[in-house]
């Protein structure tokens, strides 16, 4: 270990005792128990910890408490991160790719770094530290990552005293670990998705020691409830409701990166609802893999009631969720949401193909004709609800045949919008180790075919809208243009409206006035307030 920046604090945390508090996690207290609201008592087969319990006992043993302001301090007042940086008022960044757990996470990596005393930069250019946060759902996404990766090569020449760490699903992936040590040295600290609220720790670790830290955990052996999260501004906030998935489709890397489901206890949600509406969110997005499988193993309490409670919390206007399985989605379920006004009409059903030969080779658990009962129960009973999908094209052995089920299905569903995406093998998935005859051309031909079609049905169901007044949520000012804002309807649909800053997160009415395929443009008809 090289002489560190806390080479003089009273006592450095020995090697030893990071190993005995691994040995520690280790433990299993069997049953937890905790009265939620409305939810009966759970048996609980992983472990909750607190955050703050295990941060202070870390940071105690080097001679760091919690200031006034919230950040960690030693008695002479210099904050964690002066004292790991070697340097006055250290900036970190911190980059994301992937879906929302992968966003919600660099929240909780941000507010770890606030509290350790990192300011917030703009751009990794003008940090002293960057966290890659990366996703390994598709190769694409990989290589965009790595690429950064490389990039940041440069940076770390030019700026010598940078720290680099490269963190999130792809490094939950040994080849990805093996191949940063060999081609990218220049990476100071890689860890995973289940040990991001260690920061402190691995820290301390990338900041003292020479080669590349590298500290990646197999599984995660509890839960860690109270991470300090910098939420993004606005009224929107993201709340995990489950980690993991143990579905197995055989196309997905996500298993294997996140891990096996984990339901956070009810009790545990509603406190982080209740806390954010205090502080004036009202819009929250209950997030998962698969969030209707949330509470096995909580006694029967399921995702319908973590709704119901949800929507009981004073101050929280609409609730959304992603991402959803249809295998789990129950009529109980699109009852409740029917039932709950709070519970937006967007559905995120994600389907994969409209084949049943292709569906069980991707061991989806559902077939063409039980995914439209599904779609039937929506209609139903949300009848003006948005429906979109998630769809693979070029799966392994997909014929022509197939590739037209796919079709017929986004034409008999009339989908609102969907994401599409050409097959992409994944290291250590079941279909990555199957023969695939169907070559790259046709598969983004069957791309371009699907997009086609559904361009045009998104477009179609957006005029459908126009002259009609529907409620928004008001974001901030979009991206292209400082005078118009973005606004979500309830259905999820993006809502371009002419306005400035100071009409920004509100709920209001807007007026409908034109429909392009991915956006509707149009006015607000409420004064600033009034909603
Ligand atoms: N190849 C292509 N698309 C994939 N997805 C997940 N894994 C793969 C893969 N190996 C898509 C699915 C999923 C969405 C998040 O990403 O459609 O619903
Ligand atoms: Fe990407 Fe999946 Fe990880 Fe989300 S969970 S970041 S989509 S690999």
């Amino acid at each position: 270990m090289a002489e560190g920046p806390f080479a003089h604090a009273a006592s450095a945390p020995s090697p030893g005792a990071v190993g005995r508090a691994r040995a520690a996690r280790g433990t299993r207290p069997g049953h937890d128990r905790l009265r939620a609201e409305g939810a009966a008592l759970q048996r609980l087969e992983i472990p909750v910890v607190a955050y703050e319990a295990r941060a202070q006992a870390f940071m105690a043993e080097l001679g760091f408490s919690l200031g006034a302001d919230g950040v960690w301090r030693d008695r002479a007042g210099r904050s964690y991160a002066e004292a790991l940086a070697g340097r006055g008022r250290p900036t970190a960044f911190v980059r994301t790719w992937g879906c929302q757990m992968n966003e919600a996470d660099s929240e909780a990596l941000l507010g770890q770094l606030l509290q350790m005393g990192f300011g917030e930069a703009g751009s990794a250019e003008e940090a002293d530290l960057v966290l890659l946060n990366t996703c390994a759902v598709r190769g694409t996404a990989a290589e965009h990552a790595l690429g950064e990766v490389g990039r940041l090569k440069e940076l770390k020449r030019e700026r010598p005293h940078v720290r680099l760490a490269v963190c999130g699903c792809l490094t939950q992936m040994p080849e990805t670990v093996a191949y940063l040590r060999e081609r990218a040295p220049h990476v100071d600290l890689v860890f995973g998705t289940h040990n991001l609220h260690d920061l402190p720790r691995l820290l301390y670790r990338a900041y003292v020691e020479e080669a590349m830290t590298v500290d990646v955990w197999e599984a995660a052996p509890e839960t860690v409830e109270h991470l300090p999260v910098r939420r993004a501004p606005g009224l929107k906030a993201w709340v995990n409701v489950i980690y993991g998935c143990d579905k197995h489709c055989t196309y997905c890397i996500v298993p294997r990166t996140r891990g096996r489901e984990r339901s956070r206890r009810p009790g545990d949600v509603l406190a982080e609802v209740e806390a954010l509406a205090a502080q004036g969110y009202q819009e929250v997005t209950l997030l998962g893999q698969n969030v209707n499988a949330y509470g096995k193993g909580l006694g029967g309490y399921d995702f319908a009631d973590l709704l119901r409670d949800v929507a009981r919390v004073p101050g929280i206007r609409w609730i959304r969720y992603t991402t959803s399985h249809p295998r789990d989605f129950t009529r109980r379920l699109v009852e409740t949401i029917a039932s709950e006004p709070k519970v937006c009409e967007h559905f995120h059903l994600p389907v994969q193909s409209g084949s049943d030969h292709v569906l069980r080779w991707m061991n989806r658990g559902y077939t063409r004709a039980s995914y439209l009962r599904l779609i039937e129960w929506v209609r139903e009973l949300v009848p003006h609800a948005t429906i979109t999908t998630d769809i693979i094209v070029g799966f392994p052995r997909e014929t022509e045949a197939d590739f037209r089920e796919t079709l017929s299905l986004v034409e008999e569903v009339g989908f609102d919008n969907a994401f599409t995406f050409v097959y992409s093998p994944r290291a250590g998935t079941a279909a990555a180790r199957w023969e695939d005859p169907v070559p790259a051309e046709v598969k983004h031909e069957r791309l371009a075919r699907l997009n086609e079609l559904q361009y045009a049905i998104s477009r179609r169901k957006n005029e459908a809208l126009v002259g009609r007044t529907v409620e928004v949520l008001v974001e901030g000012p979009s991206r292209k243009d400082p005078h118009v804002l973005t606004a979500r309807t309830r259905g999820n649909r993006l809502v371009l409206v002419p306005g400035g800053p100071e009409q920004a997160w509100r709920f209001a009415r807007a007026r409908i006035a034109a429909a392009e395929t991915w956006t509707l443009r149009g006015e607000l008809v409420d004064a600033p307030g009034a909603a």
